[in-house]
């Protein structure tokens, strides 16, 4: 292991600072409050770790570790923090940190930070995937400076060891917990502002309701005036569109009080095909496939689900596909079963999603169609978080999209 050898070269004293506490617990906020203070004498005498036993340790934290030498040289980077840092395969001890990776991944200047002994206190930064995913890492980084000359910024210079010198990183993923406190803070905002757009949305539809009656009644008595006429139509048109877009806000404000019953989705699945494909309008230029279950437990169980709601969820899924699907194509419908969840997937074979919309989706109003109103999608992740679950999407350009809702096997 190339890794495990190049950090060999450089001493136990890092590796009882980097894998402590050795007692295996770890600090949940700062890393650096479980350093033990010991003086590095007392540490070196007491304790000599062999890399060959450490390295496992290492490997085993949820806390990526990484250090990196003065010099900029990657010295030692753990299975976490491989992970966290998405790095795959890539090869990167013994190199320099800025050229292979972005000097600027850690949310500072690596070369400016080791180049002026200066690194900036805990902070939280969001890396984005490949998977276009966004995660949030905790990172904190702690200097090590040579004993005799301790231009250190932290204020754990009591603990400096004479030896190695650099800066020993901390990563923590934070995404499942600022999520969390995000989801928190929304729902209580999105609780006041359904409430706000309902009452808004109300207030709207009572004059709208005049000027649609006023607007017809012009329209038939303007008959000897074609021009005007025209310009009643569009004012009956642009008060429907509003009336539409009204609409749309109140369900979206409505809460649910779903109907949850055990369900056979495959069941389920074969009724909505039936019902679009004998909707031509719909259907007519596109093949609709339903695909046998793809692992699944014998029999399949039965699933909690309000079955309206995931219908009409899973039809404006397909709609979209549809939509993305001018020139034809196959639309195929999926049951998948893991231990704990349902997968639903809808997949298109039609022109595939951007990468910069993708973020976009499931907010209100974001539509590319001339006549859509941006809520269909709003509506099918409602309806997934309703049953506890989630929707996730994969595209690729011209190749198609996949939408998937999860549910839990389980009624939460
Ligand atoms: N299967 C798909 N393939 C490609 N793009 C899609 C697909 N599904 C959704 N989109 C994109 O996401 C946008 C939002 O979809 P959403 O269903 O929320 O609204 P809409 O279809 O535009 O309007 P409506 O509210 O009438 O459904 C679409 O305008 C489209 O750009
Ligand atoms: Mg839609």
């Amino acid at each position: 292991m190339a890794h495990k050898n190049k950090a060999h070269s450089n001493s136990n004293a890092l590796i009882c600072q980097a894998g402590s506490p050795l007692d295996g617990s770890s600090h949940p906020d700062n890393s650096m409050h479980a350093i033990p203070h010991l003086p590095s004498a007392e540490l070196a005498k007491d304790f000599h770790p062999s890399m060959d036993f450490v390295i496992p340790l290492l490997n085993a934290l949820d806390e990526g570790i990484l250090f990196i030498e003065l010099s900029g040289k990657i010295n030692l980077c753990n299975r976490a923090a491989r992970n966290l840092l998405a790095l795959g395969e890539k090869q990167i001890i013994a190199q320099l940190f800025w050229e292979a990776l972005p000097d600027n991944l850690l949310g500072f200047s690596m070369q400016q930070a080791l180049t002026s002994r200066q690194v900036p206190l805990t902070k939280d930064i969001f890396i984005t995937l490949k998977s276009h995913q966004e995660r949030c890492l905790k990172v904190t980084p702690l200097l090590f400076l040579d004993e005799k000359n301790p231009q250190t910024t932290s204020p754990y210079a009591s603990m400096i060891l004479a030896n190695p010198q650099g800066l020993l990183i901390s990563l923590k993923d934070m995404t499942d917990i600022n999520h969390l406190q995000k989801a928190a803070q929304r729902n209580g905002r999105m609780q006041e502002l359904g409430e706000t757009a309902s009452l808004l949305a109300h207030e709207i539809r009572n004059p709208l309701g005049g000027i649609k009656g006023f607007a017809a009644l012009l329209q038939r008595d303007l008959s000897e005036h074609p021009a005007w006429q025209k310009m009643a139509t569009s004012i009956l048109t642009g008060a429907d569109n509003l009336n539409k877009l009204v609409t749309n806000v109140l369900n979206f404000a409505r809460p649910f009080h779903p109907h949850i019953q055990p369900t056979d989705l495959m069941q389920l699945l074969k009724e909505i095909k039936l019902s679009v494909e004998s909707d031509s309008h719909l259907s007519g230029h596109i093949a609709l496939v339903l695909e046998p279950f793809q692992s699944s437990p014998s029999p399949a169980p039965k699933v909690p689900v309000d079955q309206k709601l995931l219908s009409s969820a899973l039809l404006n899924l397909i709609i979209n596909a549809i939509e993305a699907s001018p020139h034809g194509g196959t639309i195929r419908l999926s049951i998948k079963y893991t231990h704990s969840e349902a997968q639903i997937s809808v997949a298109d074979t039609g022109e595939g999603i951007p990468p910069d919309n993708i973020k976009k989706l499931f907010k209100p109003f974001f539509t590319t169609k001339p006549n859509g109103n941006g809520f269909g999608l709003v509506e099918v992740k409602k309806v997934a978080q309703a049953h506890g679950g989630s929707v996730e999407v994969l595209s690729e350009m011209d190749q198609g999209s996949t939408f998937s809702i999860k549910i839990p096997l389980e009624k939460s």
